[in-house]
């Protein structure tokens, strides 16, 4: 802004101030002087703005965490006969919570449940914890599955003849975001899985989660 003001009007050196102006000189000059300072204002206001802006989409941004089953191990595993369909398992399943927010995710006890062919077959649980600011937690839980006496209509005895069983699982974890130590909110993400339990390897493949 300075570059528009006139030269005549702009004071060079301190000594050209003390010279006499006239009336309508002074008057023009301060009012320049003035628009100069409000513009001056207006610029930080602008700059202010875009830092808060800047701050509120990065920083202070809530983003749900992100909740994964990683891997699972069988530890014991006994199966039936195809003419008398059971399984009994225990496994270690390894979690992760990812937390990419400026700030720690904690979050409470949760579970997660087991399924075969919808009926539930086991629980594991998953202790409350935090996840800190921008990294993720590893959780391993161990875990028990178990049928003995399936329904008659169970396809139990088909996959055990096909030597594969296929479970699915299904976990809630809800806790909340902490930001500046201040501002909390609340979130809280599922995990639905499906996996195969290979009973000849006793491994478990093809883990899909949504
Ligand atoms: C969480 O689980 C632990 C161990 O099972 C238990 O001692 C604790 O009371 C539970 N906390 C809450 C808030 O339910
Ligand atoms: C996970 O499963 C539960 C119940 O089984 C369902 O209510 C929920 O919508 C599912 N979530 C996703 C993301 O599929």
């Amino acid at each position: 802004m300075a570059e528009k003001i006139p030269p005549q009007f702009y004071p060079l050196e301190p000594s050209r101030s003390d010279v006499e102006t006239p009336m309508e000189q002074s008057k023009e000059f301060r009012r320049k002087k003035r628009i100069k300072c409000l513009a001056y204002v207006a610029a930080f206001v602008v700059f202010q703005t875009i830092v808060i802006l800047i701050f509120s989409l990065t920083v202070m941004r809530v983003r749900t965490p992100k909740f994964r089953l990683r891997s699972v191990t069988i530890e014991d595993l006994t199966v039936g006969s195809s003419n008398s369909p059971s399984f009994n398992m225990r496994f270690n399943a390894q979690v992760t919570v990812k937390n990419m927010n400026f700030g720690s995710f904690k979050f409470d006890n949760s579970t997660i449940t087991f399924a075969y062919g919808g009926a539930s077959v086991g629980e594991a649980a998953i202790m409350k914890g935090k996840a800190r600011f921008l990294s993720t937690k590893k959780m391993n839980v161990a875990a028990n599955a178990a049928l003995e006496n399936p329904p008659s209509n169970s396809n139990l005895g088909s996959d055990i003849n096909a030597g594969m069983v296929t479970l699915s699982s299904h976990s809630r974890l809800s806790g909340k975001v902490n930001l500046m130590m201040v501002f909390k909110k609340k979130k809280s993400v599922d995990l639905n899985c499906t996996m195969t339990v290979n009973l000849a390897n006793k491994d478990v493949q093809d883990i899909n989660c949504d």
